[in-house]
């Protein structure tokens, strides 16, 4: 058997804050990292768990274990901040929160009150925390970075739509230099079950049909440890 690696794997969502009761953020429960972390911790390998609030329930899948770190965060900037710290440490990311690509410009530090006209909040991109990490890979020789992307795709037929969300999962492989992408849809949030691709950078494709996410988990750790020994 190969020895146990160090895989640094962010879950959830982030949450960004307007003012001290509101927030934007999104669906994502971070069930499929907590079972990658679960999967990982059980083939003995080391994990440095990134993740955004997440319920009690999910939180209460997390094992207690020596081989586990946990960090919380709540907004991408936090977690960008956190994972950029613990990047070096590891031998694979996996990179499967659901970052907020928009931040409010300005976080109120009251309540903002009810205007008669609407109102129009103003919000700017946040950092690309996958991208920066395939930068800082440029420097790190062996850092394996799996990245997932979340696609609808465009088009009036479910052919040409799933075309579309490959052509796009591909598009990020490349552009934030991933040695490998999970490409999967918004029906996988919150779901049990789902259906997977893996675009790898050699131009392999697997494919995962109605998986449970315990199942899967599996399959991303074996990629992980297979990517960081037999690189391609
Ligand atoms: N990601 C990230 N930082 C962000 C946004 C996304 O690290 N600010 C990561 C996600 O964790 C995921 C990958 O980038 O691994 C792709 O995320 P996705 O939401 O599918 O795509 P984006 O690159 O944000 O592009 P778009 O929303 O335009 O599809």
């Amino acid at each position: 058997m190969r020895p146990s690696i160090t895989f640094l794997i962010s879950a959830g969502p982030t949450i960004e804050d307007i003012d001290p009761v509101r927030f934007l953020s999104n669906r994502a429960t971070g069930k499929l990292g907590m079972c990658i972390t679960r999967a990982a911790l059980r083939q003995r390998h080391r994990v440095i768990l990134v993740h955004g609030p997440v319920s009690d329930n999910i939180s209460k899948m997390m094992p207690a274990s020596s081989r586990l770190k946990r960090i919380a965060v709540r907004s991408a900037a936090q977690m960008h901040q956190v994972m950029m710290k613990w990047a070096p440490k590891a031998n694979v990311v996996v990179m499967n929160a659901a970052v907020a690509d928009f931040t409010p410009v300005a976080l109120s530090h009251v309540k903002l009150k009810k205007a008669e006209q609407g109102l129009i909040l103003r919000l700017k991109p946040t950092v690309d925390i996958l991208n920066e990490l395939g930068a800082l890979k440029t420097r790190l020789r062996n850092l394996i970075l799996i990245g997932f992307a979340l696609e609808t795709g465009a088009g009036t037929s479910a052919n040409a739509r799933r075309a579309a969300r490959l052509a796009e999962a591909n598009r990020k492989l490349h552009a934030k230099n991933l040695d490998a992408i999970v490409l999967d849809t918004p029906a996988a949030m919150g779901a049990d079950k789902a259906d997977f691709t893996m675009l790898l950078s050699n131009g392999r494709m697997r494919q995962f049909k109605r998986v449970s996410k315990v199942d899967f988990a599996r399959h991303v750790v074996a990629l992980g440890v297979e990517l960081f020994y037999d690189p391609l």
